[in-house]
Order: C-alpha cells, then sequence, then structure tokens
C-alpha cells in the first residue's frame, strides 16, 4: 500500500528539511515554477480528482478555477487548521509529523491561483504543529523557496501563521475570513462567493491541511498515479481517518480512499474493546449521522458514504460498543453545538439549546412519545439556518431518529435511560 502524508513506523521528531528534500520533497514546486504554467498545474489538480478533505469534499482543482484572473488588486489562499471538531485530530498529527507537504503543498496553490499572501489559521493550543510550521516557513525562506522571488522565477509568496482565538465556528470558511479580519467570527453570507469576494474583498480561495498536503505529490507523480492509490475506482487517493472511542487503536492512519468500515475497524483500529461488539460510529466527525453493523461494507469515501445517508466528513471515526446510549451520545454531541453556535441566527441560537433539552428529558424518563415528532421536525427546521453548523449538528439527530427510533422509544416507555445501572 502506498502512502502519501503518514507513514506507519514513524518517529517522535518530525520529519527535517533534509530528509523531506531526500524523498523528493520540493521536487514538485521546482518542476512547476520553471516548467509548468499555473494553469497546466490546476489541471493536474482538476485531473486528480482530489476532493477537498475539510469536511466537505468539494473538487479542489475545481474550486481553483473560479476564482477570477482578471480581477484588479490582491488573492488570498488560506489554509484551514483550525480543527475544532470532536474526534477531528488529523491535521494536528500530519503537522507534528511533517509540516513540509503543507509548506510546499501552499507554495504550489498560490502559485496556481497568482496569490502573493497566504495565511495558515491555526487552532489554538496546538502549540507542536505551529511550533513545526514556524520553523518550516523561515527554513523554506532561507533555502529561495518562500519569499521574494521564488527559486528566481518572480514569483513571491509571504505567509503568516495566525493563531485562533479558539471557537468552533472560525472553521466555517467566511467567519474564519472574519476573524482573521479582527472582526467578530460570525459566518457570511454567499453569495458572493469566497473566491470572488473573500478576505478583505479580494478573491480567496480556503483548503484544508490535508487538501493542500497532497498537492506536490499529485504534481509530482502524475494523477492517473493519484486516482490509482484509492481502494475503488470512483475515489482519487488517500485519506487520513483518525479514530476513537471504544476501540483498541485510537490513532490517526493513511488509508486507501474506499477501504470498507470493517475493514478499517478489523485492521487498523485493532477491533472493538476485549469482548464488545460494534454498535454504531460516527463515520467523519461529530456532525455526520451515524452508521451501523449493516454498514460495515460501505467503501469509505465521499459518494459511497453519502448513498447510505451520512457524510466521510473530515474521516474522523468515532466508535461505540453495545453498552453506549445513543440517546446520552447524541445529547453529548448536540451540548457541544449548542455552547458553540455564534448566535447569528435565530435557528441555531434557539432551536439548539431546545434540541438539547429535549434530548436530555428522554434520557433523563421524562420524555413523551410526542417528542420524537418534535425531534424529526427540527432535523429539517434546523436546515433552514444561515451556515452549516446548524444542520450538522442535526445529523447525528436525524442518524438517532432513522437507527435508533426503538432506543429513544424504550427511554420513554421505561422513563429512563435503559443503559443506566
Ligand atoms: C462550523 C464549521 C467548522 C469547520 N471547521 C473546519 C476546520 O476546522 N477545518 C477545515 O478544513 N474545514 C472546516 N470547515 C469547512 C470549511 O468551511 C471549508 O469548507 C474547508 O476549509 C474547505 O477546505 P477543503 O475544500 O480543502 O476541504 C468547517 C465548516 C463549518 C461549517
Ligand atoms: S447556523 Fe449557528 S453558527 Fe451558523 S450562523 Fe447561524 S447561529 Fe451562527
Amino acid at each position: 500500500m502506498e502512502l502519501v502524508l503518514l507513514p506507519q513506523n514513524r518517529s517522535g521528531t518530525p520529519v527535517s528539511f533534509a530528509e523531506y528534500c531526500a524523498a523528493g520533497g520540493f521536487e514538485a514546486l521546482k518542476r512547476a515554477i520553471r516548467e509548468l504554467a499555473p494553469l497546466e498545474v490546476q489541471q493536474l489538480v482538476i485531473d486528480s480528482g482530489l476532493r477537498g478533505r475539510g469536511g466537505a469534499g468539494f473538487p479542489t482543482g475545481k474550486k481553483w478555477s473560479f476564482v477570477p484572473r482578471d480581477l484588479p488588486g490582491p488573492r488570498y489562499l488560506i489554509c484551514n487548521s483550525d480543527e475544532m471538531e470532536p474526534g477531528t485530530y488529523k491535521d494536528r498529527v500530519l503537522l507534528e509529523h511533517n509540516p513540509w507537504h503543507l509548506v510546499e503543498g501552499l507554495t504550489l496553490a498560490a502559485y496556481v491561483l497568482g496569490v502573493r499572501h497566504a495565511f495558515i489559521f491555526i487552532r489554538r493550543g496546538y502549540e507542536t504543529p505551529a511550533n513545526n510550521l514556524r520553523q518550516a516557513l523561515a527554513e523554506a525562506e532561507r533555502a529561495g523557496l518562500l519569499g521574494e522571488n521564488i527559486l528566481g522565477s518572480g514569483f513571491s509568496l509571504q505567509v503568516d501563521l495566525h493563531v485562533s482565538a479558539g471557537r468552533y465556528i472560525c472553521g466555517e470558511e467566511t467567519a474564519l475570513m472574519n476573524a482573521l479580519e479582527g472582526k467578530r467570527a460570525n459566518p457570511r453570507s454567499k453569495p458572493p462567493f469566497p473566491a470572488v469576494k473573500g478576505l478583505w474583498g479580494g478573491p480567496t480561495v480556503v483548503n484544508n491541511v490535508e487538501t493542500l498536503s497532497n498537492i506536490p505529490a499529485i504534481i509530482r507523480n502524475g494523477p492517473e498515479w493519484f486516482k490509482a492509490l484509492a481502494a475503488i475506482p470512483e475515489a482519487a487517493g488517500t485519506k487520513l481517518f483518525c479514530f476513537s472511542g471504544q476501540v483498541r487503536n485510537r490513532v490517526c492512519v493513511e488509508l486507501p480512499l474506499g477501504t470498507t468500515l470493517g475493514e478499517m475497524l478489523d485492521g487498523p483500529a485493532g477491533g472493538m474493546g476485549a469482548g464488545r461488539k460494534f454498535k454504531a460510529c460516527i463515520p467523519g466527525g461529530a456532525s455526520t449521522p451515524f452508521l451501523t453493523p449493516e454498514h460495515l461494507s460501505v467503501p469509505m469515501e465521499f459518494d459511497s458514504v453519502a448513498k447510505v445517508g451520512s457524510r466521510l466528513g473530515t474521516g474522523a471515526v468515532i466508535f461505540f460498543d453495545e453498552r453506549t446510549c445513543m440517546v446520552a451520545a447524541t445529547l453529548n454531541l448536540v451540548s457541544f453545538y449548542a455552547r458553540e453556535s455564534c448566535g447569528w441566527c435565530t435557528p441555531c441560537r434557539e432551536g439548539l439549546p431546545f434540541v438539547r433539552e429535549v434530548l436530555t428529558r428522554i434520557e433523563h424518563g421524562r420524555g413523551q412519545p410526542e417528542d420524537i415528532v418534535i425531534l424529526r421536525e427540527h432535523v429539517k427546521f434546523l436546515s433552514f439556518s444561515f451556515c452549516p453548523l446548524a444542520p450538522g449538528a442535526m445529523g447525528p439527530v436525524d442518524g438517532l431518529l432513522r437507527h435508533f427510533e426503538a432506543e429513544i422509544r424504550e427511554h420513554i416507555a421505561k422513563k429512563q435511560c435503559p443503559f443506566r445501572k
């Protein structure tokens, strides 16, 4: 199995500049700058089938192609390293191990987009990744691979690392831009989309750490090579998956996109704890609906997971065994989102605390059969919100209603949580 970003046997120290270069690092940047026009590099990324690794899975080359090339004034590139969603820690592990893929990928993306000023927006508390990045950016600049007149080409790029003040909503790309501009981190309305009017009104692309980190290998080895890394022809490349919950191995691993959920569970996740059975998982971070044992043969890639009513999201898989109360697990997740609502729009600001209240009364034996109807209605109501936080928050509630309605009814009938002894 060929890996792009994260070797299985890695040491505790980050990859050095010399080690990265010895393994072919910065060859892609040198080749692109010397031999390829920006649009040729963009075409390679389009042909590779790379889809964004930040959650929505939007095709990366296509996103870049939306940036108008004829508008006057500066354009911006932002690397989203906010990673505050519960269960998601893949970008942290990647940056702890190797910040160089991102430095090179960010520079290649800036070259394509004609960007002279890029930002890395990093989660507060990610101190090791931030230090690794600071050192890597300085070292790349000393080597003439960043900064003024890169490799004598006339192309220059300044990269600023910005440490977030720390709210989950800052990861939403338009809220992130407001935060970078020093404003309150509320999402902006779309349109205009960031590709046309983003940071300080300039065309802006926001990409995830893992997305950008894949770019150098695509340029170096070609789009066909990248596509062939996936386990199934419908997908392209590998993906970082990070496991948590009631499995033996709570680790971050790189796997071919399209590896089935069952292969993941029995393989790198090491199976459920001793004598325990797989009950459910959240496949792609806290905002994605549950998958259950009937989904163990589903290929973990964007379209296949969407077909069974969930989302691949960030690839953060949280496993639950048969002892888990799914009402309590959902309540826990909804509580996070209710706390992190930015308060801008009514469905989310008022709706999430209300849904939390309904789940609380069910969990504590005070639920009524009509609460199931109320929850179902709110899955719909909260889809009419200003940004994707509220619909995302309702992902686990939607999954709870579709797969565990009997468990909700048991709480209501017994007037207590059946899992509490
Ligand atoms: C509430 C919320 C939080 C988000 N947090 C992150 C995050 O931490 N990192 C990230 O890359 N994308 C996050 N996103 C998605 C971004 O808005 C954006 O789609 C993504 O950075 C695009 O990168 P990609 O195209 O490379 O996937 C978040 C979205 C929402 C709605
Ligand atoms: S959905 Fe929630 S987080 Fe998004 S704008 Fe509305 S209140 Fe803010």
